[in-house]
This record gives structure tokens, sequence and C-alpha cells, in this order.
């Protein structure tokens, strides 16, 4: 599903194995203290990590935690890790052809009617259809609004609200724009508007954006 939401200047990578990949130590500190389970969280999404960055072209090199919890890449390289339950990804480009890069995957039916008006704009509230089976709009929104905070704040340092922005969603073609709306907030490297694509399987919902160089 990565490959085909994001272009081919991307390296997409999703459950490497953490049994192969191992933690640096610079890495391993950043979850010393925590729960069996996001220790292996973080190994997982590590081990998609390096094995992405290998695949660039960036062998040997490690991702530490930065003190706001984002991925420090190495200089030269965009790139965005997400994980849930059973799924971890990871994806990498070099600088040059990407400024701005953001992944999330979020397992479906876990976003209730309560947390809407949270998420949705009144705009997007009253653009949106109605949830189906196949596709509940709402559940698209937040992880597009997460991914595209995935981008925008490792660039600015600027926390976001999800109604901050706005987003555009073209269902059929699986793709969508989210619009800074917040006027104080700095663009993104000069857009206030980036561009993202997305996928759906019967459990999942990937979100991917990218903003070209
Ligand atoms: C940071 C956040 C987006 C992570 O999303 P999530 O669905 O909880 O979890 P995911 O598994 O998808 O992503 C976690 C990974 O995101 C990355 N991450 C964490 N903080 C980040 C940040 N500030 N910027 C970029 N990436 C970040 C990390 O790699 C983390 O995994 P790791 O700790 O194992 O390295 C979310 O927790 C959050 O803080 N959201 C509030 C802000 C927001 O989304 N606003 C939307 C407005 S547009």
């Amino acid at each position: 599903m990565l490959s085909q939401i994001y272009p081919s200047s991307v390296v997409t990578i999703a459950n490497a194995s953490a049994a192969e990949e191992q933690l640096h130590p610079d890495e391993a500190c950043a979850v010393r203290h925590a729960l069996p389970q996001r220790q292996a969280e973080f190994a997982a999404g590590r081990a998609c990590a390096h094995r992405a960055l290998r695949e660039l072209g960036f062998p040997d090199v490690t991702v530490p935690r930065a003190a706001d919890r984002s991925p420090l890449w190495p200089d030269g390289v965009v790139g965005s890790i997400s994980h849930c339950e059973g799924f971890c990804g990871a994806v990498v480009a070099r600088r040059s052809d990407v400024r701005g890069l953001g992944l999330d995957v979020e397992r479906r039916g876990r976003v209730g009617q309560d947390l809407h008006d949270l998420i949705c704009t009144p705009r997007e509230k009253a653009a949106l259809g109605s949830a189906t089976d196949a596709c509940d709009p709402v559940e698209v929104l937040f992880s597009a609004k997460e991914s595209f905070y995935k981008a925008y704040h490792p660039a600015t340092k600027v926390f976001l609200d999800f109604l901050d922005v706005d987003l555009k969603v073209d269902f059929s073609e699986g793709s969508f724009s989210a619009m800074l709306l917040r006027d104080d907030a700095p663009s993104l490297y000069g857009a206030r508007i980036v561009k993202g694509r997305f996928g759906l399987t019967r459990d999942r919902v990937f979100t991917g954006v990218v903003l070209e160089s």
C-alpha cells in the first residue's frame, strides 16, 4: 500500500523485522524507561527506517529521537514513521527531491462520532458524505491531518490543532490537499497547501503527505 501513495522518489518500507535491525544505543535511550510494548513499537519503526535509509543509499546511520519526539534524520534526508497495532512503516527521501514528508497509518473504527467536532472544520463537515462500510471520511481526515503534522512540525516547530488545517479530499482519486488555516502559522517552505494521497484496506487507513522540492 505505501508504495502506491508516494512518488517514486520516496522509499517506503513496511513491517521490517526488528530482530534483524538492531537499535543503536543513540536510539534505544529514547525508550529506555518505556513499557515493553512501546519499546517493541519503537524498535519496529526504527527497523523500517534503517532499511529504508539503506535503500536510499544511507547505510549505517542512526535515527535518534529529538526532544519534541520527532525522528532525527541524517543530513540530506527527510522521513516519517508510523505504527499501529500489527503494522509499522517508514518513508524516506532525499531532501533534494522532497522537502516535507509525512506518513500516518491508523486502525479503522477508532474515530468515534464524539471526536468529529474536534477533527473537522465546519467546511469539511458540510462537504463530507456519510460513512459507508468501504470508507469513513472522518477517518481519512484524521489520519491525513496527522500525516500533514508529521511533515509540518519538524520543519516549523509549531504545534497545530486539527482545526488549524482544512482538508479537501477527492475520494475517487484517493488524494487530498491540506491547507493551513491559521494566519500566524508559518508556511511549510513557502507552501500553505500541501498534497497527499491515501489508501484503505479493510482494517487500516494509510495517508501520506509529500512536498516536493
Ligand atoms: C505526533 C503524532 C502526529 C503521532 O501520531 P500517532 O498516530 O499518535 O502515532 P504514529 O504511530 O502514527 O506516529 C508516531 C511516530 O511519529 C513520529 N513523531 C512523533 N512526534 C513527531 C513530530 N512532532 N513530528 C514528526 N513526527 C513525529 C515518531 O517517529 C513516532 O514514532 P516513534 O516515537 O516510535 O519514533 C500525534 O501523536 C500528535 O501529537 N498529534 C497531535 C498533533 C496533530 O496531529 N495535529 C493535527 C493538526 S494538522
